[in-house]
């Protein structure tokens, strides 16, 4: 029989809308899409999965001067030239300050049930520790009131890299013991105060950002490149600064408060499902997040790690260990890019495969494609750890996003992005994973840190002459999944 390609196209096309399979005689069937049929079933999600979306303050708020805000080494770091794209600061940012019920009227047409931002540490406390400013914690009130008000679940981020300037000054920021006490103080007051209405909270976000790209590649804010030890001591105080504040929210907060971490760990995904890879990339992702994760789950540094840096290793008591992996309520995992793991009969029993020069990313350099991310980071979680709660607490990504003449931004490779993800998230609840809700990053473009306004990342597209608001293609596909709660 004469199979043209027209042919071929036909047959997948139909077999893709889930119609009677059309059998070419001694050609295989074609396997199921990922998820199941396209008729639905297995493409939902469990019912009550929450359907979030996430910004952080320095990235949208603007009003830095605003309200006896403090400043912080972002201001300091983002006002050095040199330091960001086109010297971007965030001064301005998404003027969210003044603007966020506009923007939680973006959210509600969105349909999201919840919505992640951090609260500024220097807004309430402008010098980190002392008297609070009390017109700080009013902001996040107001939010959080408007939020409840249009049905959306706030869970809030104590830190998401403001630190305040004050603490840079005086003790070196995270290089001191002082701050992760000022941290736990600052928390355990945030949380007496929102914990009538704030139900779940996030310490720390991403240690595996902030301070490896602030303390050791100098490439974000404080900009330093510590030698070995000191820095080894800074990851120390960051994961000890998270336990201090799991301790103060508890003794603070009402009893039905939750408890958890947004962390962006390495995701280790086995080159291939088969058995002895599989178990490679769990191995790899203890090993790999040695310094954060996991002994922030298992309550110890990991051996290899502590003799891979040596007289470098970190200092500390052994109380600070038991501080450190206080239980948690649930686990958030930031996802975006994998990390393919092989097994290799080695002792360690796995090695990283390096992205071939061809593996494909999209608009920040960083952020190769690996669907299967979503599906394997949870994965190894429930695995490694036991955890019974995780949240996906950032997945999105960042494209060219250029206006069409319509003025609408038709960002199809952020939608083929997200529904690929989507779809393995699809198949991590589906096999019984416990992932309960998922935030996308982000609600609106915003300040991309050391890349200032160039890489968007948004839903909305913002025009940061006039502030406008734009829905992309990609928040009509959101909304879609949302309100089908599937993956469409
Ligand atoms: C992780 C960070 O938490 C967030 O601030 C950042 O904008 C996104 N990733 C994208 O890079």
């Amino acid at each position: 029989m004469k199979f043209s390609r027209r042919d071929f196209a036909k047959i997948v096309g139909t077999a893709a809308l889930g119609s009677a399979t059309v059998n070419v005689a001694g050609a295989e069937p074609p396997l199921p899409a990922i998820g199941g049929t396209a008729a639905g079933g297995q493409r939902t999600f469990p019912d009550g999965f929450l359907w979030g979306s996430a910004t952080a303050s320095y990235q949208v708020e603007g009003a830095v001067k605003e309200d006896g805000r403090g400043p912080t080494i972002w201001d300091t770091f983002s006002h050095t030239p040199g330091k960001t794209v086109n010297g971007a600061t965030g001064d301005v940012a998404d003027d969210h300050y003044h603007r966020f019920k506009g923007d939680i009227a973006l959210m509600k047409a969105l349909g999201v049930r919840s919505y992640r931002f951090s609260i500024a540490w220097s807004r309430v406390f402008p010098t980190g520790t002392g008297s609070p400013n009390p017109k700080g914690l009013d902001f996040y009130n107001k939010l959080v009131d408007e939020l409840l008000k249009n049905g959306i679940q706030p869970f809030a981020t104590l830190y998401h890299w403001d630190l305040p300037q004050a603490l840079q000054d005086k003790n070196g920021g995270w290089e001191s013991r002082d701050t992760s006490e000022a941290f736990g103080n600052y928390a355990g007051y945030v949380g007496e105060r929102l914990s009538d209405r704030v139900k779940h909270f996030f310490t720390i976000n991403e240690f595996g950002a902030f301070v490896e790209l602030g303390y050791n590649l100098g490439i974000h804010a404080p900009g330093l490149k510590l030698p070995k030890g000191r820095f080894n001591q800074t990851r120390h105080h960051a994961v000890l600064g998270h336990g201090l504040a799991v301790q103060a929210l508890r003794a603070k907060c009402k009893q039905d408060t939750k408890i958890g971490i947004a962390e962006n760990m390495a995701i280790c995904v086995p080159v291939i499902e088969t058995p002895e890879h599989i178990k490679a990339a769990e191995e790899a992702c203890r090993q790999l997040n040695a310094q954060y994760m996991t002994v922030i789950q298992e309550g110890k540094y990991t051996k290899e790690y502590l003799a891979a840096q040596g007289a470098d290793a970190p200092k500390f008591m052994d109380a600070d260990l038991k501080t450190i992996s206080s239980p948690l309520d649930f686990v958030g995992i930031n996802i975006y890019t994998p990390t393919y793991v092989r097994a290799d009969g080695s002792k360690k029993g796995f090695q990283v495969v390096p992205h071939p020069a061809t593996f494909p990313h999209m608009a920040s350099q960083w952020l190769s494609i690996g669907p299967e991310a979503l599906y394997w980071g949870p994965h190894n979680v429930n695995k490694l750890w036991n955890v019974k709660e995780i949240y996906i607490t950032e997945n999105g990504c960042s494209s060219s996003d250029i206006p069409a003449a319509d003025g609408k931004v038709y960002d199809t490779d952020r939608v083929m992005f997200l529904r690929n993800y989507l779809s393995h998230l699809q198949r991590a609840t589906s096999d019984g994973i416990p992932v309960k809700g998922y935030f996308l990053w982000s609600l609106m473009d915003n300040f991309e840190w050391a890349d200032g306004y160039t890489n968007r990342f948004g839903l909305h597209y913002v025009d940061y002459e006039t502030q406008k608001r734009t829905p992309k293609l990609s928040a009509d596909f959101y909304k879609q999944v949302i309100a089908r709660n599937m993956v469409v």
